[in-house]
């Protein structure tokens, strides 16, 4: 799941505000601690507990790319996207994990952060994107592909540019490769292709519980010489026919705990120490809360939303209105080895 670039605020002050309160709620400072943990040692390759969170970072990708087989035998024209989302996190959970975000369902100019609301009526259609995340306890995996679903040319171009350009990117990362080297990397394939990459949208370093965890892994040449340390990655190019960058659409009923904040609702204060307990700082949508609470929890988590606790994704819309394709791998580089955890 993508990061949209705004100009000003990072994705790490977002998430970084967003992370401390949310751990904290319902959570003592122990296991507070212990949460945060691995957070610290990720930087060595000798620590032995970096050995076994990065084998459940190894686990949760194994899963994710089980669970994008899956999709591929699933995903056809006509078929409900609600049915197609349904399915696709009924299987993340059959295989042991949990989905570390609802399942991303984006058509055409929607570059990304659509997902079906409970009531949905789409079907699968046009040049749709897939975008799957997996978690086991808060070790995440991030994974993303598209698939043409109207016979198009154009569509089956554009989804050969990003998977070129994501193969670019994955032979370039390692210990020491700055984050603009992946960039020019991901630009000049997609350009090969004669398309444009999204310049706002990027890939991102993941850490347990943080699906955007402060670096940016950019889709274009943004001369940031930042130079990449051990841990993991999501490397995500979107690649379209049209200008290349996303505004703000619609709210998407995807969120996520940003803010600590009160509500007075004796229901609304149930459904958010169920968000809290459940999905921590990690992406959530409206339709899981219908699932869990029916109708009143929707009116509930309009409560949470109003008392200014979560950030709404919105959908990212191509500014030209053109389709957009996109392509996703999360790699674990350290010093020995280099690991495409969902392939
Ligand atoms: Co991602």
């Amino acid at each position: 799941m993508t990061e949209k670039q705004y100009g000003g605020a990072t994705g790490r002050s977002l998430d970084s505000a967003g992370r401390k309160p949310a751990a904290g709620r319902g959570a003592s400072q122990q296991e507070r601690t212990e949460r945060n943990a691995p957070l610290n040692k990720l930087s060595s390759d000798n620590n032995k507990s970096d050995k076994s969170d990065y084998a459940n970072f190894i686990k949760a990708g194994k899963i994710a790319s089980e669970v994008v087989k899956y999709a591929g035998t699933i995903i056809k024209p006509g078929v409900p996207l609600l049915e197609i989302a349904e399915n696709i996190e009924t299987k993340i959970i059959s295989l042991g994990a949990k989905p570390a975000f609802p399942v991303n369902l984006s058509i055409n100019e929607i570059a990304a952060h659509d997902t079906p609301a409970y009531n949905d009526a789409r079907i699968a259609s046009g040049l749709l994107k897939v975008d799957i995340g997996a978690h086991i306890e808060g070790y995440v995996a991030d994974v993303a592909f598209s698939v043409d679903l109207e016979g198009n040319n154009t569509n089956k171009k554009l989804i050969e540019a990003s998977e070129l350009a994501l193969q670019k990117a994955i032979e370039k990362i390692n210990l020491g490769v700055s984050t603009n080297e992946l960039g020019i990397a991901i630009e000049s394939a997609i350009k090969s292709s004669k398309f444009t990459p999204i310049i706002n949208l990027s890939g991102h370093s993941i850490e347990p519980w943080h699906l955007h965890s402060g670096i940016t892994i950019p889709n274009h040449d943004n001369s940031q010489k930042k130079p990449l340390d051990s841990g993991i990655y999501a490397i995500e190019p979107f690649a379209t026919s049209g200008l290349g960058s996303v505004k703000d659409g619609k709210p998407s009923g995807i969120y996520r705990v940003e803010k600590e904040g009160n509500v007075r609702d004796a229901l609304a204060r149930e459904v958010l120490a169920f968000i809290c307990e459940e999905y921590e700082t990690l992406p959530f949508c409206s339709r899981w809360i219908h699932k869990k609470f029916g109708t009143r929890g929707l009116l509930a988590l309009k409560r949470i939303e109003d008392a200014g606790i979560l950030h709404h994704y919105p959908q990212l819309i191509e500014v030209s209105g053109k389709p957009v394709s996109q392509a996703e791998h999360t790699v674990l580089i350290e010093k020995s080895r280099k690991v495409i955890t969902t392939q």
